[in-house]
């Protein structure tokens, strides 16, 4: 009650603090310029490293990206072979960047059954960004429909199956709600990311492909955010 229209947390100034993004297009990208999707996958961590960098000024404190979905493992064995030694090379180059920057690194989905020295990487990351006062949240090996059906059954386990309970077994328990949610390269489909957490989020959907997208983007979009009125189901 009296809560205003874009309030999520009592401070109604239409802020956004938690922004999600599906990465997508970096195949197209490549396609376009008869270059292999590998080319398309390093412009897109190039497209990472950029926002990372830019997000000081944008006021988040919540960014998360799906990078490697529940469902990519049905790429082709090279592709996932990239993906997987890109991920290993940016944890490695981009960690002083990620302590520098103030930037807490937080991990969604079913990411323990990846390979085990890259589990071993990203514990390591995490532990080192302890302190951050900004959360990155990468989503890897992450699906929504996955990530609901863990939360429900822990929440089952502790004998209260309620939208609370569920919720509060999240991976993303600890972060703000959701705000918006930008998906690049033009697609209208969430592709089983953030399907809880999506309930009342805001969408933006950009034809722009990932490996083209700036911090300008963002702050565009974070613009376009600030106009919107949320309602919640109230009035
Ligand atoms: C997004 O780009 C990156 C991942 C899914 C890992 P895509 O590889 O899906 O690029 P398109 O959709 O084929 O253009
Ligand atoms: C979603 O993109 C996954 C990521 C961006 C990591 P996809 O390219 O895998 O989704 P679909 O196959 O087009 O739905
Ligand atoms: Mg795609």
């Amino acid at each position: 009650m009296g809560e205003g229209p874009t309030d999520t947390d009592g401070r109604g100034d239409g802020r956004a603090r938690h922004v999600a993004i599906i990465m997508d297009g970096n195949g197209r990208w490549a396609k376009k310029r008869a270059m292999p999707r590998s080319v398309g996958h390093q412009r897109g961590v190039e497209a990472v490293r950029r926002l990372v960098r830019g997000l000081g000024p944008m006021g988040l404190d919540c960014l998360t990206l799906y990078a490697f979905s529940s469902e990519n493992w049905k790429r082709s064995e090279d592709e996932v072979d990239d993906l997987m030694n890109l991920m290993r090379k940016f944890i490695k180059s981009d960690l002083p960047d990620f302590v520098a920057n103030d930037v807490k690194l937080k991990i969604i989905g079913d990411w323990q059954g990846l390979a085990p020295d890259i589990v071993a990487m990203l514990e390591d990351a995490l532990a080192q960004t302890a302190d951050g006062s900004k959360t990155l949240a990468v989503a890897l090996n992450y699906g929504g429909q996955d990530e609901i059906a863990r939360a429900a059954a822990k929440a089952a386990a502790a004998g209260e199956i309620t939208a609370s309970a569920i919720e509060a077994q999240l991976d993303t328990n600890d972060l703000p709600p959701l705000d918006l949610l930008i998906r690049t390269s033009g697609e209208i489909r969430l592709s089983n990311f953030l399907l809880w957490q999506a309930a009342y989020a805001e969408m933006l959907f950009i034809d722009t492909l990932w490996p083209d997208f700036k911090p300008e983007h963002l702050a565009q979009a974070l613009n376009d955010f600030a106009r919107r009125e949320r309602r919640y189901g109230g009035r």
